[in-house]
């Protein structure tokens, strides 16, 4: 039987951190996997998490399992901090996943569920595990423009135009915050117009929120998706707590369902609770439990704020030196996008070749489609950085 699988390519993001590390050289520059680093290339345990986790030693006296959903004050805790009182609570059912992931699979499954046929939108591009889930599913797909090329920024009149062609019940995912791969964001009013749109096509709204809090800051990170909650009659949300509470291994994610009403929000929640079972079972608890002692605790809460507000200070800060590094080495503007960009990640718009080049004879690693982890960058390598890639172009 096994010897009918066929070898599958890796994963190209996941690749990068294997041939990193393999790389001998000790000018080596990781800007990959989207982990957010220090100055000193460390990820650390925030100070709220880790003093949460102090706390929970002291205090759990089982390890017993939760409910199949996972545990209703995570599920509190994470409905109030994305979606605020956008929407009528009762008309949200939630789900612990394990990560962000965990969740939009089975977001992909709530939909096979409901047999509705619908094809699932997706930004061109995307993250790449996006598109590789549903094929894995089997499931219809479908993408919209986004991302323009030459200028690196949102190409709105493409997106609205191919967003045309959106079919009564399909689900159309847009990135809440942060776009991955790009950086580049709908501004409020864009976020306005696609409501608009999806709302005369009478589609389904399915947000992946993976960086709130990376971008503008909580609150306007979640701009989009209360948007759209307070509108949407139906609406799924995808969300992880890896990287806004560093917690990446714990596996922390959450699926939120809008339903029309009170009553199919209980049958929402029912489906949700079935396909944990079908899959994996229980939800991981620990870095739930954390997430909602960080959250829930005025204290833990007001450092969990503090930290988070500057590693993202932090970010847009290296975004600028990146931007005036290339400024100076290029003598154009073409790099300005950078500092425009919002979140972990910008696509830089190199070619694979140029990609190669920096990899090869400057021991910088970034994704093949020139997307960078901003938060790879630091004061020490970002100069070069920017020598660098104004040497291959
Ligand atoms: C990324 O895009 O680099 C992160 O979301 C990590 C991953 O799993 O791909």
């Amino acid at each position: 039987m096994l010897d009918k699988l066929k070898a599958l390519p890796a994963d190209k993001i996941l690749m990068l951190s294997t041939l990193f590390r393999a790389d001998e050289r000790d000018t080596k520059v990781d800007l990959g996997v989207g982990v957010y680093k220090n100055a000193e290339g460390h990820t650390p345990i925030m100070r709220a998490v880790k003093a949460a986790e102090k706390q929970l030693w002291e205090s759990e006296n089982t390890k017993s399992y939760t409910s199949l959903p996972g545990d209703a004050a995570f599920h509190k805790a994470m409905r109030d901090l994305i979606l605020g009182d956008s929407v009528d609570h009762a008309r949200v059912s939630a789900c612990a996943t394990p990560g962000g992931t965990g969740a939009i699979h089975n977001v992909f499954e709530t939909i096979q569920m409901t047999k509705s046929g619908a094809t699932v939108w997706l930004s061109n591009p995307t993250w790449a595990n996006h598109p590789s889930i549903l094929k894995h599913l089997g499931m219809k797909t479908a993408t919209y423009d986004y991302f323009d090329e030459a200028t690196c920024a949102v190409d709105f009149d493409a997106m609205i135009k191919s967003l045309g062609d959106v079919q009564k019940d399909d689900v159309v995912l847009l990135h809440g915050c942060c776009h991955n791969p790009t950086g580049a964001n709908l501004n409020e009013t864009q976020w306005q117009v696609v409501a608009d749109l999806l709302l005369e096509k009478e589609a389904i709204p399915f947000i992946d929120i993976a960086y709130q809090g990376f971008g503008d800051g909580l609150d306007k990170d979640s701009y989009g998706t209360r948007l759209l909650a307070s509108k949407f009659p139906e609406m799924m949300i995808a969300a992880s707590c890896s990287k806004n509470f560093g917690i990446y291994r714990e596996r922390c994610g959450l699926v939120l369902a809008i339903s029309a009403d009170a009553d199919a929000a209980k049958i929402t929640q029912g489906s949700l609770a079935y396909l944990n079972r079908q899959n994996f079972s229980f939800p991981p608890d620990h870095g739930a439990r954390l997430v909602t002692m960080v959250l829930t605790d005025p204290a833990l809460r007001k450092d969990w704020e503090e930290e988070l507000e500057a590693v993202r200070t932090g970010m847009l800060d290296l975004r600028q030196k990146l931007a005036n590094g290339l400024r100076r080495e290029t003598g154009s503007d073409r790099f300005g996008f950078i500092a425009e960009h919002r979140g972990m990640f910008s696509r830089l718009g190199l070619t694979e070749a140029q990609v190669l080049r920096l990899r090869d004879e400057h021991a910088i690693y970034m994704v093949g489609d020139s997307r960078i982890n901003i938060a790879g960058l630091n004061d020490s390598n970002v100069d070069i950085i920017a020598k660098a890639v104004a040497s291959v172009l």
